[in-house]
């Protein structure tokens, strides 16, 4: 009776029921949407936790030579809460426009350098590098005097991206979790403080890998995206350095774990000395042929590539391989210039010291940085290499 009262016709009755039915649903819907709120809010604490932790662990182990901040300590280790750790380049229009005036400046000297190029396309060539240099330094003009104060904490405005740089293709997640597990065991040879530690335990250090894992989150955590400031460039005391021979640092570890931690000391260039340190060493012709013809890098991991300018054919940019042997003993010390000068010193010389004496007919072309890029060891092999060129 009194439900006939509250809702007395049929029709009421219907409308009621559709509302009831549609409050549950919305009652429902409500419950579930929340229940994905609930587990994205318990991922979140999480994550939260994790950065937590890893700031804790920052603390106690990383900022000495971090930084407290992971703005870098200059000479210690560098910046991570920093652009350029992030891959964010203030001026990207200048970046692409230098690379690919400096790509085709390469491709243009090599073309230069060639025997075979005509006079012609040779003045043609001076005219196009002349303009780009003219580019270049216009553009450098434009953007480095405003990322002076970084320079000066040895940022590199050409290499704005620290990952790209490396040649690094994986997440960088990985790249920390990576350099964090092994350390950088050659980074010593450059940084004067000391090289960058191992830290996982199955490495030696003494983190676990769920502790790694909180430091890399609470690393990855600076990132700012699009928001990055010059000011945030500025704050950074210390920048990446480039690894000495400019070797790809990647593969500059990888040899290091494989000789067992101890880098070699380059040769130099001071010819009087090389030859008594070479007179300890016994050279090996096989590896020596593989140096030369870049099957393999150097001890300290840099690609020597000889035989990209001492070609067979005779139109090569440096004189040919064949017979190097033969015309330094005979040809090449006959010459007043290199009076009282062997074979060994004289070979010893064009490698290390090329521009000291130009065979006739060619330019002085070779680069002048091998005494950096190799050891003793390597030396010798490629000149017990080279002393196998004598018919
Ligand atoms: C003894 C000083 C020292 C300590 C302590 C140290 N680092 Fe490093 N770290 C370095 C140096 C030096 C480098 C640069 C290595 C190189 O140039 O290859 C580096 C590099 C790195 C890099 C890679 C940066 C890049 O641009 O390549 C990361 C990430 C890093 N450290 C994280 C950490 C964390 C996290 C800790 C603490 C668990 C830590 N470091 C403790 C010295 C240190
Ligand atoms: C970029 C090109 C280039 C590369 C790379 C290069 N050379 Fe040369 N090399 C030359 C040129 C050009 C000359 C001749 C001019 C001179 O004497 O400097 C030369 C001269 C020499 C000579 C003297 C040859 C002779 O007949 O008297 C020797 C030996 C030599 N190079 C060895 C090497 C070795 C070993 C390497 C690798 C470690 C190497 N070169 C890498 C360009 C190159």
């Amino acid at each position: 009776m009194f439900e006939r009262m509250l809702i007395p016709t049929i029709e009421n009755r219907i409308t009621v029921g559709i509302f009831a039915f549609l409050a549950t649903l919305v009652l429902l819907g409500w419950a579930a949407i929340n229940e994905g709120g609930r587990m994205k809010a318990f991922e979140e604490l999480q994550h939260a936790r994790a950065i937590e932790q890893g700031a804790g662990l920052f603390a106690t182990n990383c900022t000495r030579c971090h930084g407290l901040d992971g703005k870098g300590l200059a000479n210690f280790g560098p910046g991570l809460n920093n652009p350029q750790f992030f891959g964010h380049d203030f001026f990207p229009e200048i970046t692409e426009q230098i690379n690919s005036l400096n790509a085709e400046k390469v491709g243009l000297e090599a073309e230069r350098s060639l025997v075979s190029t005509t006079d012609a396309r040779k003045s043609e060539i001076d005219a196009r590098l002349q303009i780009i240099d003219v580019q270049l330094s216009d553009l450098s003009k434009e953007r480095d005097p405003q990322l002076q104060a970084a320079m000066d904490a040895g940022y590199n405005p050409q290499q704005p991206d620290r990952l790209a740089s490396l040649g690094w293709v994986g997440t960088r997640d990985a790249f920390i979790i990576t350099t964090l597990i092994h350390g950088r065991p050659t980074s010593g040879n450059y940084w004067p403080n000391g090289a960058m530690p191992a830290w996982s335990q199955t490495a030696g250090g003494p983190l676990r890998m769920d502790q790694i894992e909180d430091l890399a989150a609470y690393i990855q955590n600076w990132d700012k995206g699009d928001e990055w400031t010059l000011a945030d460039l500025f704050a950074v005391k210390q920048f990446a350095k480039e690894p000495v021979d400019g070797a790809p640092l990647l593969i500059l570890i990888e040899q290091l774990q494989a000789s067992g931690g101890v880098l070699p000391e380059p040769v130099g260039t001071d010819v009087a000395a090389v030859l008594t340190s070479l007179e300890g060493v016994t050279g090996d012709p096989a590896r020596g042929d593989a140096l030369y013809h870049n099957q393999q890098t150097s001890q300290l991991g840099s690609s020597l590539a000889c035989s990209g300018c001492h070609l067979q054919a005779q139109n090569g940019v440096g004189p040919m391989t064949d017979g190097t042997y033969t015309r330094a003993s005979t040809e090449r010390l006959a010459d007043p210039a290199l009076a009282g000068y062997t074979a060994q010193q004289y070979l010893v010389e064009s490698i290390l010291l090329p521009a000291n004496y130009v065979v006739p007919g060619f330019n002085n072309a070779m680069l002048q940085d091998f005494g950096q890029r190799m050891t003793v060891q390597d030396l010798a092999d490629i000149i017990a290499y080279l002393e196998t060129m004598n018919q």
